[in-house]
């Protein structure tokens, strides 16, 4: 089991290769990805006016959100045209484990 900053929040297997899934922690929304077999973590809203981005399109290692189509590099968060410039999607920390997926709310990777 990770240290005490984790918590548990989805089984591997509910994250297939090439998708997107929404998970809460307490009223926190998160968007775990699983961009070819590794699991990325992010901020479960977009930072434009805060739709899911578990409704979003994933191709690869982006994803589009599904309101006014701003696009991110899922593995660093970075804003893609024609995201605003200042619109960097916050990961955080993960450890999988057993199968099990977990996450760092308050661990944000710089
Ligand atoms: S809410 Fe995501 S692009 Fe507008």
């Amino acid at each position: 089991m990770p240290d005490p900053d984790f918590v548990r929040v989805a089984a591997l297997a509910d994250v297939p290769e090439g998708t997107v899934r929404s998970v809460k922690i307490r009223i926190q929304e998160f968007a775990l990805f699983n961009v070819k077999g590794t699991i990325v973590a992010t901020r479960g809203t977009c930072p434009h006016q805060r739709s899911s981005l578990a409704a979003g399109q994933v191709c690869g290692d982006e994803v589009t959100c599904a309101r006014h189509g701003w696009r991110f590099r899922i593995t660093t968060g970075e804003p893609l045209p024609p995201s605003g410039t200042y619109a960097k999607l916050d990961r955080y920390e993960v450890v999988v484990e057993a199968g099990e997926i977990w996450i760092a709310p308050e661990r944000v990777i710089p």
